[in-house]
């Protein structure tokens, strides 16, 4: 059974291998990422293939829309060991455009575990529901839910003990909020990170963000597809290539 499994497993072994010889070896160390990724549990949307990184270079936690539940173990526990252990300079609150579990959330639908699960989003929902629905379009409607949810999920990260602590002393930590587009692949920053208690505490509250947006940011995803016509005629900035980059890191031959 799942016997295509392992033979996929085996000629993943054998290409890198055959790329890299000093890969697993490499892998046998103890890892280093230097960042942290909760995204969704989508199966579209994995870390490491978004970002064309390999294994080792990215520690993750994903959930059903991409939550952070400041009562939930799992993320707690990922979270302390990735500030604290890992030091990790960067998280990245990735969700994704058209989103099931923020689609839910939107539904109504209350009979479920994950219903309890999604509740943060529920209850936003449920708040700014006259701005909200005042978008008419349905897909556009959930496209910005999927937005603000994210915003949501880095204010709540930046409130956590854990993050705030890394702060106060002094340690680098950035927080981000990405989207990440199924249908282009592409990945938009929502605003600039924030990498302090001051910069947190100057955010402008998530119940701001919808009702007054200084600029909505789905005009900011527009003018990122604007800026990225014609990208599949351009090479990888130089930078970019992530052959190249490792390639730097491998101990001399
Ligand atoms: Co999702």
């Amino acid at each position: 059974m799942l016997d295509h499994l392992f033979d996929r497993n085996l000629a993943w072994v054998q290409k890198k291998r055959l790329d890299d010889p000093d890969f697993f070896r490499r892998m046998g160390e103890q890892q280093s990422p230097n960042y942290l990724w909760i995204g969704c549990s989508d199966s579209r949307v994995t870390a490491n293939d978004v970002l064309g990184l390999d294994p080792g270079e990215i520690f993750v936690h994903r959930n059903i829309a991409n939550v952070v539940h400041t009562s939930d173990m799992n993320i707690l526990a990922v979270l302390e060991y990735a500030v604290v252990h890992l030091k990790v300079e960067h998280i990245i609150v990735c969700g994704h455009y058209g989103c099931g579990g923020v689609e839910r959330a939107l539904s109504g639908e209350s009979t479920a575990l994950v219903d309890h699960w999604l509740q943060p989003i529920v209850m936003l929902y449920r708040k700014h529901r006259t701005v909200l629905d005042a978008i008419a379009d349905r897909r556009a409607r959930l496209d910005r839910m999927c937005e603000i949810n994210i915003e949501l999920q880095v204010r709540r990260l930046a409130s956590t003990p854990i993050v705030e602590q890394a702060w106060l002393r002094g340690q680098e930590l950035h927080l981000h909020g990405w989207i990440y587009g199924i249908h282009d692949g592409l990945i938009r920053a929502l605003g600039a990170p924030v990498s302090s208690l001051d910069a947190r505490d100057t955010l402008a509250s998530i119940d701001a963000r919808i009702v007054e947006p200084v600029e909505p940011v789905s005009v900011i995803r527009q003018h990122a597809i604007a800026a990225f016509e014609g990208l599949d005629s351009l090479e990888p900035p130089e930078g970019l290539d992530c052959c190249a980059e490792h390639s730097n890191r491998r101990p001399a031959p």
